[in-house]
C-alpha cells in the first residue's frame, strides 16, 4: 500500500501547530503497520535545509508562476521516512512562516503557492512508485483531491483530513483563475463558498473519504456551531466522514526520557516532578511555592483557544492560592491581557510571549494542571502530552478534549477513571468552577495522586490510529 502523505508542516522543521507533530509521527507509525507512506512537502527553506540525502527525481517545468518546478526525494532525519520536496524557489524559498510573513500577514501569493502544491501532489509519481492513495491534510493540500477529480481516466482515491475547519484558505472570486482549475469547479457543487474559492471545501467536496482528528469533532462539524459554514456539506457526506483520534509520539513526549526537563520522572518514580515544578517557578520568576497549585498554558493565543475565559478568572484563582505560567503568542489583545495579569500578580502569574519548544516541555513537566479551555478543538495535543506528564488537564467538553479527558466527577473519582477536569459552557463561571474543583482535589493528595497515575498510564500512542488509517486505505484501494 503506497500512500502519498501531503502536508505543509513537519516537526521539528516546520510547525505552526499540531499538524506538524502529527505529520512527524503518523507516517512512521503507518510504515510500522505495513503502509509505504511517503511525505509530500512544499519546498520551504527549513525542508530544503533539513531533509537528508536529497536528489532531484522529477522535473515539472514552469507552473503557477514558478520558473522551474522540481521534485526532490529525500529522507526525514531520525525517522528515515521518505519525503518528496516540491521545489519552486519563487513560491517557497523565503524567510517567514509557511503561511504568513514575519509580520503575521498572509503571503499574498498563497493561492498560487498552495494551488501548485495540490496540483503537483495529484499528478505525482516517482518512476514506478505511484501512490495507491493520496492523503491530503488541511486546506493547504485541499486542491489535491480537486485536481484528482479534474484528471481524465483512472486516478488514485483520495483522503482529506481536516485538522481545523476554522482555517479554510479562501480566495476571492476574481483570483480564481490563479488556481488553474476548470471554471465549472467554481460552483456550489464544487469549491465555491460564498462567492469565494475555498481550499477547505475543495478537499471536503472532492475527496473520496474525509477524516478528522477526533470522533466528537467529526460529529460536531456537521452542525452549525462548529461547522464554520461547511456543516451542510459535511452532513451530506456523513457516510464518508470518520473521526480518528490523533496520537502522541512518546519518543518525544515522555517525562522519563525528556531531555528538556531538569529531572526525569515517571509513574513509578513521581517524586522528582516536584523539582520540575520548583525549577519552572524559578525560571519564570514565580514564588517558589511547592504547595501552590500551578496551572500551565501552552497555546496559540486566539479566540478559539478560550484563554480569555482563564484570564478573567485569574484574580479569583490567585486569591484562592493558585499560580499560572502562560506560554503562547498570537492575538495582540490576548497577549496584552496576559501581560497585564503577569504585571498585576508578579509572584503568581508569569507570561512568556513567543514560541519555545523547550519551555513547552518544562511547562508540561512542571505545572500541576494544564489549561485547555478551547471553544473549538478538533483534537488537541497538549492535553495528551499533559496526561503523560501527570499534569492533569482542565479542558472544555468539546472536540477531542471531550474524547480524551475524564472529568473528576464524584463517580469517576470513586471508580478511579478520572484524569482531569472538564467544564461545559464556554463561560468564565464554568471555567472558574472547574478550576476551583481542581484546586480542591489538588489539596487532597489522596485523590490527586491516583488521578496522576491514571493519567500517566493512559495510552494515546499512534499504533491504534495508524491501523485504522491503514484499514481505510485498504477499503479505498483494495487492489494495492
Ligand atoms: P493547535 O494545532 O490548534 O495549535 P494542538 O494542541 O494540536 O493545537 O498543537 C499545538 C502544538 O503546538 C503542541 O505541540 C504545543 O506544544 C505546541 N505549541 C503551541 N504553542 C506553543 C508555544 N508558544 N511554544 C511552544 N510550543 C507551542
Ligand atoms: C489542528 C487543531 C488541533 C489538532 C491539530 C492536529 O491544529 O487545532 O486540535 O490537534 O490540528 O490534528
Amino acid at each position: 500500500m503506497r500512500v502519498l502523505y501531503v502536508s505543509s508542516e513537519l516537526y521539528p522543521l516546520v510547525k505552526a501547530g499540531g499538524l506538524g507533530d502529527v505529520s512527524a509521527a503518523l507516517p512512521p507509525a503507518l510504515r510500522r503497520v505495513g503502509v509505504d507512506a511517503r511525505l509530500f512537502l512544499p519546498g520551504l527553506p527549513a525542508f530544503r535545509e533539513g531533509l537528508e540525502d536529497q536528489e532531484p527525481v522529477v522535473s515539472l517545468g514552469a507552473a503557477f508562476g514558478a520558473f522551474e518546478v522540481t521534485v526532490y526525494r529525500g529522507r526525514v532525519p531520525e525517522t528515515g521516512v521518505p519525503a518528496y520536496l516540491l521545489d519552486a524557489p519563487e513560491l517557497y524559498d523565503r524567510p517567514g512562516g509557511p503561511y504568513v510573513d514575519s509580520e503575521g500577514e498572509e503571503w499574498h501569493d498563497n493561492p498560487r503557492r498552495f494551488a501548485l502544491f495540490g496540483w503537483a501532489a495529484a499528478r505525482f509519481a516517482d518512476g514506478d512508485w505511484r501512490p495507491d492513495v493520496i492523503h491530503a491534510h488541511d486546506w493547504h493540500a485541499g486542491l489535491a483531491p480537486a485536481w484528482l477529480a479534474a484528471q481524465p481516466g483512472w486516478r488514485p482515491p483520495s483522503v482529506f483530513t481536516v485538522h481545523n475547519l476554522a482555517y479554510q484558505g479562501l480566495v476571492p472570486a476574481q483570483r480564481y483563475h490563479e488556481l488553474g482549475l476548470p471554471g465549472y469547479f467554481f460552483s456550489v457543487e464544487g469549491l465555491e463558498f460564498h462567492n469565494m474559492a475555498s481550499f477547505m471545501k475543495a478537499g471536503l467536496y472532492y475527496a473520496d473519504q474525509i477524516t478528522t482528528v477526533s470522533p466528537t469533532y467529526a460529529a460536531e462539524i456537521q452542525h452549525p456551531e462548529q461547522g464554520f459554514g461547511l456543516h451542510g456539506l459535511l452532513a451530506t457526506r456523513a457516510d464518508d466522514l470518520t473521526g480518528i483520534l490523533n496520537g502522541v509520539d512518546y519518543a518525544v513526549w515522555d517525562p522519563a526520557t525528556d531531555q528538556q526537563l531538569p529531572v526525569a520522572y515517571s509513574v513509578d518514580e513521581l517524586a522528582p516532578k516536584a523539582e520540575a515544578k520548583s525549577a519552572l517557578q524559578r525560571e519564570m520568576g514565580l514564588a517558589v511555592a511547592p504547595d501552590c497549585p500551578l496551572f500551565g498554558v501552552v497555546s496559540r493565543l486566539n479566540e478559539h483557544k478560550g484563554l480569555d475565559l482563564a484570564l478573567a478568572a485569574i484574580p479569583d484563582l490567585v486569591a484562592a492560592g493558585a499560580q499560572f505560567v502562560i506560554l503562547g503568542s498570537g492575538d495582540p489583545e490576548l497577549e496584552a491581557g496576559c501581560q497585564r495579569c503577569a504585571a498585576a500578580y508578579p509572584d503568581e502569574v508569569a507570561f512568556f510571549r513567543g514560541y519555545d519548544e523547550g519551555l513547552a516541555h518544562r511547562v508540561f513537566g512542571g505545572a500541576d494542571s494544564l489549561l485547555v479551555p478551547s471553544r473549538t478543538e478538533p483534537c488537541g495535543l497538549t492535553q495528551l502530552y499533559a496526561l503523560r506528564y501527570g499534569t492533569l488537564p482542565l479542558v472544555r467538553r468539546v472536540g477531542g478534549l471531550a474524547d480524551t479527558v475524564v472529568d473528576a466527577s464524584p463517580t469517576a473519582l470513586a471508580d478511579g477513571t478520572a484524569t482531569g477536569f472538564v467544564f461545559g459552557p464556554a463561560t468564565v463561571e464554568a471555567f472558574r468552577e472547574a478550576a476551583e474543583r481542581a484546586i480542591a482535589v489538588y489539596r487532597d493528595p489522596g485523590s490527586w495522586r491516583p488521578m496522576q497515575q491514571r493519567a500517566m498510564t493512559r495510552d494515546f500512542g499512534w499504533e491504534q490510529s495508524a491501523a485504522i488509517y491503514r484499514d481505510m486505505y485498504q477499503r479505498l484501494a483494495p487492489q494495492a
